[in-house]
């Protein structure tokens, strides 16, 4: 349940708008740093819904909190706090708004020069790779053996960069497209960190009885030249989870996070285009159980009693 805690749509804090995203408000902070504030956005069908989901930007910002600290090809990253009074301390200007609209839902970041290349790691056949191999055979322009079903487990994950479009759908590449825009090096760096990242989460959630079919980085290089790992990180928003115990190849996977509304827009006569209808409170509720579920079962804590590591 939502329990009456504060919504927050759309966050507007006494800082600089830095970008205003599908789900964050990124403010630039003294320092070279950003404080990147995730609201309770959700988007569905690439169209954002006009009603928040009440804990969702806390569950997105503790569970990056939580990988970040917990996975070694995570380091270096751009988190530098999400302790609520560390960031007080570092930005004052918050002292004069209600703490609920920032707090627990925002992280401290170091700013970087992000990389035009969103980094995907597939290692199961779903979303816009299960259309492009329906339709051509391929995944990233690269053959994949025929008679795979949707939603089948690939012979090994794979790197299917994408690019970081600033309107509309992102739009799956090639490597030597990555090559192209990156350079040879950095693109190397960048599929062997976000193969190593995949790896290690997708052991520790299969601990957890969760599939990581698939997830997205993006890395940026902040003022020294370094190249950190960047932005949300093996959230249900830049991930696909799914339930092993229900996993069938072959169909559709039920998603654990916006399940209650997919179902609920694909019941009406919409075409998908904005506005959106607006979503019932049962499909509200149900929906944030469904991000506070999937936290606990990533983390095995409720989120309620969480606190980052060294936070
Ligand atoms: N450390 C960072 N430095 C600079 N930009 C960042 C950093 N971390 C994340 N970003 C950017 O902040 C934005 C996050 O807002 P979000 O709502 O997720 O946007 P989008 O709709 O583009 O996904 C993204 O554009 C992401 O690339
Ligand atoms: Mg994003």
């Amino acid at each position: 349940m939502s329990d009456g805690r504060l919504a927050v749509h759309r966050p507007v804090l006494p800082l600089p708008l830095s970008h205003r995203g599908k789900v964050r408000e990124v403010y630039a902070v003294e320092g070279d740093l950003l404080l990147m504030v995730a609201s309770d956005r959700v988007s569905a069908f690439d169209v954002v819904m006009s009603e928040p989901i009440p804990r969702k930007g806390e569950v997105l910002t503790q569970l990056t909190a939580w990988w970040l600290a917990r996975l070694q090809a995570a380091t270096p990253h751009h988190l530098v706090t999400t302790d609520p009074g560390t960031i007080l301390a570092r930005v004052p200007e918050l002292a004069s708004v209600p703490r609920e609209s920032w707090a627990r839902r925002s992280m401290l970041v170091r700013r970087t020069d992000p990389l035009p290349v969103e980094c995907v790691v597939r290692g199961f056949l779903a979303g816009s790779a299960w259309r492009e191999y329906r339709d051509a055979g391929t995944l990233a322009g690269e053959p994949l053996p025929p008679g795979l079903e949707r939603a089948a487990r690939l012979p090994a994950p794979l790197f299917s960069p994408a690019t970081k479009a600033a309107v509309g759908h992102d739009e799956n590449i090639r490597f030597d497209q990555v090559v192209a825009t990156v350079g040879a090096e950095l693109a190397d760096e960048l599929r062997a960190r976000s193969f190593a990242l995949y790896e290690e989460a997708r052991a520790t959630a299969a601990e957890r009885g969760i599939l990581l079919a698939d997830t997205k980085f993006e890395f940026g290089i902040d003022g020294s030249g370094e190249l950190r790992l960047i932005d949300e990180v093996l959230t249900p928003d830049s991930s696909r989870y799914w339930p092993l115990a229900s996993y069938r190849p072959g169909q559709a996977q039920p998603s654990l996070d916006k399940q209650p509304v997919r179902d609920f827009l694909d019941g009406l006569d919409w075409d998908k285009s904005p506005p959106a209808p607006s979503l019932p409170d049962a499909v509200v509720d149900a929906t944030t159980e469904r991000y506070l579920r999937i936290f606990e079962l990533l983390t095995g804590s409720a989120l309620d009693s969480f606190a980052p590591a060294g936070a």
